[in-house]
């Protein structure tokens, strides 16, 4: 997978312009505010996510611009293909000139991975991001599981709602009782489809993450990642069987407060360096490292999946890191195409076959 071409106009802060990537290592240079993150979101958004700085469509359109206009010329598939994107109020997408019906729908297509800042709050903050990072990397490898996702949403929106009305009621008459044994069945199904599919990504997350972990602190520490669920891994039914148990047996506590206490949305992704919660006990070297472990160990599996390398965007992520670490992920990424921001090149990555560029006031220039 790589960007061969990308051309902007009306996004962010950057100059319209036509841009040509090395196939390779990527290294944007520049001061604080230039417009270096901006051209790796324009870049993201080809992935059919959303910002990956959570910035809502219309935030990245040029203050005072109608709308942001920006086409992608990239190899995928082994084929060279395009596609644009304009964003007015909503995102319209061309892919090989033909119109998609929500941009989403891009998604499979062209295939990245990325680090910004921001993702540090995977290990430093609570459990939400983790499931979301989970669920994210699975529907990537199965676009399959949005629909498994969602099912559990409604169920458990459901039967919150009916737990909700009791509370308000003060009571749990026998007819809202049977309601809430058939929600409990269906939130059970779906819970049980949710938390088989966590397993199964996190067990294949495990070896790659651990490795590549291993390498970026030179074999000197350990890592670790597990999801942490009540349920015991079994066949689909038995693990329905044991999420029903679950339910039934927070049923009177649920009532209480009027919201489900216990099931997946509560399960979480426990991750340690030396034994230790990197969340609680990791440095700011150790936790850096630990995040970028699991983006490229996510990266891996995509690639096992798409037989293709995806794209890795790295925004800022040298700082902060010893040389030792920043050659292992100029190394590691060895053929990948990737895409490193920073303010000042540092001396690991000034030793590599990289392709430098400037990014000033919004005008990339080599
Ligand atoms: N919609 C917009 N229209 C015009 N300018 C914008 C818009 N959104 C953001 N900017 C500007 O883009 C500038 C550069 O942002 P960017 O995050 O890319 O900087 P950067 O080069 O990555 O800097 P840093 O090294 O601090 O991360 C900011 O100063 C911001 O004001
Ligand atoms: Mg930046």
């Amino acid at each position: 997978m790589r960007v061969t071409e990308l051309t902007f106009e009306g996004f962010r802060n950057l100059h319209p312009g036509r841009w040509q990537p090395d196939g390779g290592v990527n290294i944007l240079y520049g001061d604080n505010a230039q417009g270096k993150t901006n051209l790796l979101e324009a870049c993201w958004l080809f992935t059919g996510g959303r910002s990956f700085r959570g910035a809502k469509d219309s935030e990245m359109v040029q203050f005072g611009a109608e709308a942001a206009k920006l086409e992608m010329a990239f190899e995928a598939g082994g084929r060279s293909q395009d596609a644009s994107i304009t964003i007015r109020q909503r995102r319209s997408v061309l892919l090989n000139g033909v119109s998609l019906p929500s941009a989403s729908k891009l998604a499979g297509t062209f295939c990245g991975v990325v680090f910004s800042p921001a993702h540090l709050s995977l290990i430093k903050d609570g459990p939400e991001g983790r499931r979301r990072f989970i669920d994210a990397a699975y529907c990537q490898l199965k676009p399959a599981y949005i629909g498994v996702l969602s099912e559990f949403h409604t169920a458990l929106t459901q039967r919150n709602a009916l737990l909700k009305q009791c509370r308000e009621m003060g009571t749990l008459t026998p007819e809202m009782g049977d309601l809430l044994d058939l929600w409990d069945h269906t939130l059970a199904a779906a819970s049980a489809r949710l938390t088989a599919a966590r397993q199964h990504y996190v067990r294949r997350l495990q070896p790659m993450a651990t490795e590549i972990y291993r390498g970026l602190s030179l074999g000197r520490e350990t890592f670790e990642v597990a999801w942490e669920t009540p349920i015991t891994a079994a066949p689909l039914p038995e693990m329905a069987a044991q999420w029903m148990d679950a339910y039934r047996q927070a049923r009177r506590a649920d009532v209480a407060v009027g919201f489900s206490t216990v099931g997946p949305h509560r399960e979480d992704l426990i991750v340690t360096i030396q034994g230790q919660l990197a969340r609680s006990y990791g440095s700011q070297g150790q936790q850096r490292s630990a995040v970028l472990a699991l983006k490229l160990a996510e990266a891996t599996l995509l690639e096992e999946v798409t037989d293709e390398k995806p794209v890795a965007f790295l925004d800022d992520v040298m700082s902060e890191l010893d040389t030792s670490r920043q050659d292992y992920i100029l190394n590691h990424i060895d053929g990948w195409q990737v895409f490193i921001t920073c303010c000042e090149p540092s001396a690991a990555l000034k030793n590599t076959a990289a392709k430098v560029f400037s990014v000033k006031q919004g005008v990339i220039s080599e």
